[in-house]
C-alpha cells in the first residue's frame, strides 16, 4: 500500500515535454494529477499536455486555457459548456471526464460540434459502493456522533441507552437507482441480514433477482434505508424534496452518494431538524465544498464526507488512465473505450 501510494504520489509531469512541435496535439489536463495517472497521454510522443493546477480552474481561466486544444480532460468541477467549446474552437475534439457523472457537460453541445465525450464507468464502482456502505453505517451507528462526544471528554460510563442506532437485520433498504452502482450497494448490503431489498427508477431490471421494483412512493414509504445512487438528470433533479421526506419513515436513514442536486437541500434540513426522518449521510452537497457554518454541518443527525466515494488510489489511478485512453483514442480518431451514452 505505502509503495503504491508513493507511486501514485510520485513528481507531477516529470516526463511532460513542453517544446514540442506546432503539429502535435494539445490536451488540456484541467488538474495536477501524477503522472501514473494520465501515463497513456504522456507515452504519446505526438501530444503535449497542458497541465492545470492544484485547485479546480476558474472559468475566466478554463476559458483561456482551453484555446487552440484538441482534446481536454476535466474532472466534475469543470463546467464543459457550449461557452467553452465556443473559447475551445474548431481544434476541438474530445472531451474526457475523469468521473463516471457527467451532468458537468453539455453533451448536446459536443455532439453538434462532433466533440466526442468520455467517461469513466466501472472502474469506480466497487469503491463507491464500498463509501456508501460505510456511510450508512457510520450514520446509522452514529460513529462521528460518538468520536466526537469522546473527544469532548463527554463519554460517561458504559450507559445501556448512550448512542444507541439503528441496524440493518430484518430491515428494508432502498436503493434509488439501481444502476452499476446500486447494485453493487445492494449486494454488500444484503449480506448484513437486510430482509427486503427494493429499488426504484425508471423501469426494472429482469436480471435483478434480489430486489424487488416498487415504485418511487412506495420506496419511499416501505424503507428503513434509502441510498441514492442515480445520476443526475432533468428528472432527477430534486427529486426528493418536502414531500418525499414527509412520506418516509420518520425512522429512515437517507444516504446520498449520487448528486448534491437530486435533494432539495433545504427540505432535508428541515426533514432533519424536525425528526421527520432519522439521520443522513451525504457524500455529496451543495455547493461543494459546503460552507462550515452550513445549517447542515450543525445537525448532529447528518453526516457529511467530501464527497470522497471514488478516492480510493487503486480507483482513482485507473480512473485517470481511463480518461486519458479516452482522449488518446478519439486523437487517433479510434472509438473510445468508455464513451458517454449516445454519443
Ligand atoms: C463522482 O462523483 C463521479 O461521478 O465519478
Amino acid at each position: 500500500m505505502a509503495a503504491l501510494f508513493a507511486r501514485i504520489s510520485a513528481p507531477f509531469y516529470s516526463r511532460t515535454v513542453f517544446a514540442r512541435a506546432m503539429s502535435e496535439a494539445k490536451v488540456l489536463v484541467t488538474r495536477q494529477v501524477p503522472d501514473s495517472f494520465i501515463a497513456p497521454l504522456l507515452q504519446e510522443t505526438s501530444i503535449k499536455v497542458i497541465p492545470g493546477g492544484r485547485d479546480a480552474m476558474p472559468k475566466q481561466k478554463l476559458h483561456e486555457m482551453v484555446r487552440g486544444v484538441d482534446g481536454i480532460l476535466c474532472t466534475l468541477c469543470d463546467r464543459i459548456d457550449e461557452s467553452v467549446l465556443r473559447a475551445a474552437g474548431s481544434s476541438l475534439k474530445v472531451v474526457s471526464t475523469m468521473s463516471v457523472g457527467y451532468n458537468h457537460i453539455d453533451v448536446e453541445a459536443c455532439k453538434k460540434q462532433n466533440v466526442a465525450v468520455g467517461y469513466t464507468p466501472d472502474v469506480l464502482t466497487d469503491a463507491t459502493a464500498e463509501l456508501a456502505v460505510a456511510l450508512l453505517l457510520a450514520t446509522s451507528r452514529r460513529l462521528f456522533e460518538g468520536a466526537l462526544s469522546l473527544r469532548m471528554g463527554q463519554w460517561g460510563s458504559w450507559d445501556p441507552t448512550y448512542m444507541l442506532g439503528k441496524g440493518l437485520k430484518g430491515s428494508t433498504v432502498g436503493v434509488m437507482g439501481m444502476g452499476r452502482i446500486g447494485q453493487a450497494v445492494a449486494k454488500r448490503l444484503l449480506p448484513f441480514g437486510v430482509e427486503k431489498m427494493l429499488y426504484s427508477g425508471r423501469a426494472a431490471k429482469p436480471e435483478i433477482d434480489y430486489a424487488d421494483f416498487v415504485s418511487f412512493e412506495q420506496l419511499l414509504e416501505r424503507s428503513d434505508f434509502i441510498v441514492v445512487t442515480c445520476a443526475l438528470t432533468a428528472e432527477t433533479t430534486n427529486l426528493f424534496s418536502s414531500e418525499q421526506f414527509s412520506t418516509m419513515k420518520n425512522t429512515a436513514v437517507f444516504v446520498n452518494v449520487a448528486r448534491g442536486e437530486v435533494v432539495d437541500q433545504a427540505a432535508l434540513v428541515q426533514a432533519l431538524k424536525s425528526n421527520q426522518i432519522a439521520a443522513a449521510g451525504l457524500d455529496v452537497m451543495t455547493p461543494e465544498p459546503i460552507p462550515t457554518n452550513h445549517e447542515l454541518v450543525q445537525l448532529s443527525n447528518c453526516v457529511l464526507v467530501p464527497h470522497i466515494g471514488s478516492a480510493e488510489e487503486q480507483t482513482r489511478l485507473m480512473m485517470g488512465q481511463l480518461a486519458a485512453r479516452n482522449i488518446v483514442a478519439a486523437l487517433k480518431q479510434e472509438s473510445l473505450p468508455t464513451p458517454v451514452p449516445g454519443t
